[in-house]
């Protein structure tokens, strides 16, 4: 293996540390804990996992979490008008829905009910607007963590060739718009982009969130590249696996985030400094 090791674990760490000084810092100066309240609607099993990492999170560097588990049968109606009284709830600084939403809701109706001053996910479109316009406020947690991880590499990633594999709402599309913020060119590749290997043989930064192991083949990475996996898959014995073929794209990476340890402890990581950022600079009257 050739590649440097960019270690999430250790990166994410940090950031909870800092985020944990800032809290005490408030608090020593008579302000408020951020308050961060964390909706989940039924039991999906990998979203609950999810959910009580991102609670224990908040315990660990001071926030107020407020946990509201709903049942699978939940209406639509229901939950707008809990996120309208969180909405008004002048404790709370983020207001997270834990997606996939069962059937009967709409999740575009929920995102847009988020009051944008609390969408620490980053979806509402004000939001979206917002980074696409260059003048980002909250920001989605996972591009934001990676673009967190390609600084920690110490390189210069301005006028690098940029690909993202992978266009869903969450990861791909403001993965692509952050790598443009940042001055890379940027490729999306999507299930009905023709030659993918061809685009991802190119780039200098491959960020691959697609939820399919071996989406992209060792063979295919630049020598030298960054290789961002936001992919996490079991394989037939249970281990958790990336969507890239890690062990022979180490050998030609310049740079590689491993799973687990990698992308997944900074979308976390990420959601504390949102909620943070959300309590310092949007909420001042409280
Ligand atoms: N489901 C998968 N990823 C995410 C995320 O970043 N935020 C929310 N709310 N739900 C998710």
């Amino acid at each position: 293996m050739s590649a440097k090791i960019i270690d999430g674990n250790a990166i994410a760490s940090q950031i909870r540390q800092n985020v944990k000084q800032r809290v005490e810092k408030r608090l020593a100066d008579g302000m408020r804990a951020p308050g961060l309240a964390v909706i989940l609607v039924g039991q999906d099993p990998a979203s609950a996992l999810y959910v009580n990492s991102k609670r224990r999170d908040c315990a660990e560097v001071g926030f107020t979490s407020k946990s509201h588990d709903l049942p699978a049968d939940t209406t639509e109606q229901a939950l707008l008008t809990l996120i309208e009284q969180l909405n008004d709830d002048s404790t709370i600084d983020g207001i997270l829905v834990q997606l996939p939403l069962p059937p009967q809701i709409d999740p575009k109706t929920v995102i847009e009910t988020i009051h944008p001053d609390k969408d620490v996910d980053g979806f509402h479109p004000y939001n979206i607007g917002r980074l696409t316009q260059r003048t980002p406020l909250l920001r989605p947690c996972t591009p934001l963590g990676i673009m967190t991880l390609l600084e920690h590499t110490g390189e210069k990633i301005q006028g690098m060739e940029a690909v993202v594999v992978g266009a869903s709402n969450i990861v791909g599309r403001p993965m692509g718009l952050e790598l443009l913020l940042a001055g890379c060119t940027v490729t999306t590749c999507h299930r009905f982009t023709q030659n993918t290997h061809e685009h991802v043989s190119r780039a200098d930064i491959v960020v691959v969130a697609v939820g399919k192991p071996g989406i992209v083949k060792g063979e295919w990475i630049k020598p030298g590249a960054m290789v961002i996996d936001v992919g996490i898959n079991r394989d037939a014995n249970g281990k958790l696996i990336g969507d890239v073929d890690f062990d022979a794209a180490a050998k030609r990476a310049g740079w590689i985030t491993p799973v687990p340890g990698g992308v997944g402890p900074m979308t976390r990581a990420t959601l504390l400094q949102n909620t943070l950022y959300a309590a310092e600079s949007l909420h001042l009257d409280n």
